[in-house]
This record gives structure tokens, C-alpha cells and sequence, in this order.
């Protein structure tokens, strides 16, 4: 069988060439710093007014932040991680029935981002997944390992509690009431992808994911533990974001970055990839309805200087998104009035 994934048992002695960035965009890993003073949120902490404080100086600072106290149950967590180490490790004929390279796919396995389009290759297999609502889309999700739907959906259904606190603090830190973001989002979308970064023999000459900003609205990402990765650009720099034991990573999502009128910034990140090991991450995303008019927040645009994007639907932003290379220029600079 023609091995289309990485994951596919084979230990690779030497990088394929079609995996080899050009020099000028290499990561430089000896050049990047550990980000010392990550923004860590106590989502625990009963005074709210605090919560929100601290929320609104991260997306300001840095458009990503931590959490702890976050609700989402470590049993979820674990069990998560778990699923998703044994659906790797599962035989290549098996994981290969879920193989697509259309992105339309509302379940599929497939490797690094666009393979149909891009010219150079991302180390990384990953698993996507629509999870909303659960019971139009877990029918199709792997029923191998056997646990993977139930304990899938659980940790679903717990992200999406934690994600709509989120938008609403993320609301409140704008100025504007709690549900106000949400209305815009309407019924959303969460789609998760399970990212596999298998053991690279040459990680100074290639990515996991190259430098990218989600298209999404808000994205809650479970690191490994034991792997780190993550990268930010803050300032210019690229910051390694190491894993903090029970925190999940949050970042403000382009969608966010039009509603707040440009106030918050969707980050720019990275995913690295190690020589001796593998490293696994879950990224759940969630998107705003198909049809929402993504339009900023009437207060945010009285400042002087009007709306910074022009109006757009979802579906319009995601359909431009998926027609580039990841690390192209911003996908919302091409919505700039
Ligand atoms: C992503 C992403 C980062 C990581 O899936 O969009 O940015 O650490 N992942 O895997
Ligand atoms: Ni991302």
C-alpha cells in the first residue's frame, strides 16, 4: 500500500524532500526563546471583574492565553489522549479507511494541511473531525478504538461549555454585554483536529504546521505534556509555549479578530516537530454558524476610524481560507476595507 500518512510505522532515516523548506523559511529553532510570562488565567477565581481584566490584557498583548480551573474534567482529558495515541497506533489499514485529502470532509484522516495544493509538505497526519451536533457526526467518527466515540464526545461536549465562558468573559473584556459575541457566532460549529507529529530525522528543515492563524472564532489546544511545540510570534519573535500541566491553550481565532474590530489579534503559530519524539495535540475549534454575518460590534467601531473588515459570511471567510497555503499572508487582510 502506497503509505500516504506519516504515521504509518515507518521510521524515516532522512527527511523526503518534498518536506525540505526553502532556507529562507526554515524555523531558525536555535533563535527562539522559551515565552517566560505566558498569560495563565484562573478561570476558578470568583471575582469576575478580574477574570475579565486579565482576559482583555492577553488578547491585547499577546491574542493567546492559558487556562486553569477550566472545568473541563481531567477524566475527559486523560481519556481523550488516550483515544487519540491508540487511533495512531492503530494498523495503516485501518486508520486508511478514513483517508481523504478533500477538505470538505466532515470526518477524515489525513496529512499535513492541504496536500492537493501546497508545493512543500508538513510532518504532521491529523486526524479532523466535526463534532456539532454530535449526533449528526459521531456515526461516521472511528469506531476503533472502541471507546473513541463516547469518550470523544464527552470531552466534546465539556470544550464546548468551556469555549462559550470564554466568549462570553472574551465579550465582557470588549465592553460589550456577555451574550453578545454568541448571538453573532449563532449555533456554532466545533470541529477538533487530533494532530499526530510523528519523530522528524531533520526538525531544523521542516514544520509540523507552519506559521498559520486559525480561521475559526476561538480555539481551545491540549498539548502534549511531555512534547512541546507550540510556538507564537509575539513582537517580531517566535516563542516556544511549553505545556503547563491542566491548562489549555486558547487562542482568538480570525473571527474574533474581525468582531473586536482588529482589537484582538489572531496570533500567528507554529507547531515544531522533535527528532527523537512524537508529539500529539487536540485542537478544538470553535467556528461561527455557516451563515453569520461577521461584522464588528457597533460600540467597537466609534472610535474614529470605523470598521477595519468589510462584512463577510462565515462560509465566504472558510472557503477563501482553504484556497491558500497556510502561510500565506493573513486570510483576513484580503477582508480589509
Ligand atoms: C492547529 C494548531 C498547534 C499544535 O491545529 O491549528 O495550531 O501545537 N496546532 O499542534
Ligand atoms: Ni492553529
Amino acid at each position: 500500500m502506497d503509505a500516504k500518512v506519516l504515521s504509518s510505522g515507518v521510521r524515516y532515516s532522512d527527511l523526503p524532500e518534498s518536506y525540505v523548506r526553502p532556507e529562507s523559511d526554515r524555523p531558525r529553532l536555535s533563535e527562539v526563546s522559551e515565552c517566560e510570562n505566558v498569560p495563565v488565567i484562573d478561570l476558578g477565581c470568583p471575582d469576575r471583574s478580574h477574570v475579565v481584566q486579565q482576559i482583555s490584557l492577553a488578547c491585547i498583548n499577546y491574542g493567546f492565553f492559558q487556562v486553569i480551573n477550566h472545568g473541563v474534567s481531567k477524566e475527559a482529558v486523560e481519556g481523550m489522549l488516550e483515544v487519540a495515541h491508540g487511533f495512531f497506533r492503530l494498523p495503516l489499514e485501518e486508520k486508511m479507511k478514513l483517508y481523504s485529502d478533500d477538505p470538505s470532509k466532515t470526518t477524515r484522516l489525513s496529512t499535513s494541511f492541504n496536500v492537493k495544493k501546497e508545493s512543500v509538505h508538513n510532518w504532521r497526519d491529523y486526524l479532523r473531525l466535526h463534532c456539532h451536533p454530535l449526533h449528526k457526526y459521531v456515526p461516521e467518527w472511528p469506531s476503533n478504538p472502541p471507546p473513541f466515540k463516547e469518550i470523544v464526545s464527552d470531552y466534546c461536549v465539556e470544550v464546548r461549555e468551556l469555549g462559550y465562558r470564554l466568549q462570553e468573559l472574551i465579550s465582557e473584556s470588549l465592553g460589550l454585554e456577555k451574550d453578545d459575541i454568541k448571538k453573532v457566532l449563532g449555533e456554532q460549529g466545533q470541529h477538533m483536529a487530533v494532530n499526530y507529529y510523528p519523530p522528524c530525522p531533520k526538525p531544523e528543515l521542516t514544520y509540523g504546521l507552519p506559521g498559520h492563524t486559525d480561521p475559526n472564532a476561538l480555539t481551545i489546544l491540549l498539548q502534549d505534556l511531555q512534547v512541546a511545540g507550540l510556538q507564537v510570534l509575539k513582537d517580531g519573535k517566535w516563542l516556544a509555549v511549553n505545556p503547563h500541566p491542566d491548562a489549555f491553550v486558547i487562542n482568538i481565532g480570525d473571527q474574533l479578530q474581525a468582531l473586536s474590530n482588529g482589537r484582538y489579534k489572531s496570533v500567528w503559530h507554529r507547531a515544531i516537530v522533535n527528532a527523537d519524539k512524537e508529539r500529539m495535540s487536540v485542537a478544538s475549534f470553535l467556528c461561527p454558524y455557516d451563515h453569520a454575518l461577521i461584522s464588528p460590534a457597533k460600540p467597537l467601531t466609534l472610535d474614529g476610524c470605523g470598521a477595519v473588515y468589510r462584512d463577510f459570511t462565515y462560509a465566504e471567510y472558510y472557503g477563501k481560507f482553504w484556497s491558500r497555503n497556510l502561510d500565506q499572508q493573513h486570510c483576513l487582510e484580503l477582508f480589509k476595507n
